[in-house]
Parts: C-alpha cells; sequence; structure tokens
C-alpha cells in the first residue's frame, strides 16, 4: 500500500463511481474544485494500482480543516482509514499551525471512533448541520 498525492488523473480515474464505490453524499464537482484549490492537499492510498482512498485537508490562516477522508466501501476495516489519516496528521505538523480539526456526523461512530483514536477531542456542535437534521461536532487536535 502507497500514499501519495491525489492528482486530477487519479481523480478521473474514480469519478464515474465515486458515490457507488466510495460514500454517497461525495459530489465529483466539488473534489475537483478541492484538488484545484492552491489551499487544499489531497492524497490517495493505492495497491497494485488500484486507489482504495483518499482523503484530504484545507489549509486555512487558524488551522487545518480535515475535508474527508474516505475509503472505498470493500476495503473498509483493513487499516486504510488510519493509514490516511495518520498521513493527513503528518501533513499537518508540517504547517506549523496549532491544531487540525474537522467536522463529523454525530451519527457516524466509525469516524468518531477512528479520530478518538488519533486523540481528535470533542469541542462543540454545530446543531443541524446535515440537511438540517443531523448534528455536526466539531474536533480538534493540538498538533504541538
Ligand atoms: C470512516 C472510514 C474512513 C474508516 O475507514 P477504514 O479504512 O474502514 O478504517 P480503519 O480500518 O483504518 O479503522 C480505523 C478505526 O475506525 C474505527 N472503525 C472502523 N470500522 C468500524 C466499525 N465497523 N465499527 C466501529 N468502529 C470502526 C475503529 O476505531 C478502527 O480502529 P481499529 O481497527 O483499531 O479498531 C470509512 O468507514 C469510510 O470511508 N466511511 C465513509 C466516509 C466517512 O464517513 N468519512 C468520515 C467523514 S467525517
Amino acid at each position: 500500500m502507497i500514499i501519495e498525492e491525489m492528482t486530477l488523473t487519479d481523480f478521473e480515474r474514480i469519478k464515474e463511481n465515486l458515490q457507488i464505490d466510495f460514500d454517497d453524499f461525495w459530489n465529483p464537482s466539488i473534489l475537483k474544485s478541492e484538488l484545484e484549490s492552491k489551499n487544499s492537499k489531497y492524497i490517495i492510498a493505492k495497491e497494485n494500482d488500484e486507489i482504495l482512498g483518499f482523503a484530504g485537508i484545507i489549509i486555512t490562516p487558524m488551522d487545518v480543516e480535515i475535508t474527508n477522508i474516505v475509503t472505498k466501501k470493500s476495503q473498509r476495516k483493513k487499516g486504510i482509514g488510519k493509514l490516511l489519516l495518520g498521513k493527513l496528521i503528518e501533513m499537518a505538523k508540517q504547517t506549523n499551525l496549532e491544531t487540525i480539526s474537522l467536522e463529523v456526523n454525530e451519527k457516524n461512530c466509525i469516524a468518531i471512533n477512528l479520530y478518538e483514536k488519533y486523540d481528535f477531542k470533542k469541542i462543540g456542535v454545530r446543531k443541524k448541520y446535515y440537511n438540517g437534521v443531523d448534528n455536526a461536532i466539531i474536533m480538534t487536535k493540538v498538533l504541538k
């Protein structure tokens, strides 16, 4: 398994089946514009030339935000999420900013478990953030 920077060519390879293979809420055009943004950095996990997961951060003046982390549905529970998150944290540390943060649906226990494993702490809630229904939990981790 290798982790490397995600390119627009990688995006072209996965875009047709993005929602089926990876996650339902992902809109390909949002991902493409994030890949083109100079403030975003995306990585992929790849094995035998197959993209098994991807994840990204946006670097803001205040902190580093995780925009998403997703493993291919057929490849979950094999440690790929941990590999991607570990790499994002490593990249965030290189910015010299103090924190890395994210928003996660409070019902997404799997992702919350993953973030807690890496010492992210719940610091707030955005009420009815997802589709006007589900709350978002804001989590943060001190980098220094
Ligand atoms: C969250 C996600 C990225 C985890 O990816 P993964 O490759 O399956 O994760 P890993 O195999 O590295 O597991 C990492 C940890 O997540 C938690 N986890 C993973 N699957 C789990 C499950 N079915 N039930 C409970 N916890 C689970 C565990 O804490 C696990 O650590 P452990 O294996 O040491 O117990 C994946 O489920 C996914 O793509 N979900 C859809 C997208 C999403 O919700 N992203 C988060 C948006 S904020």
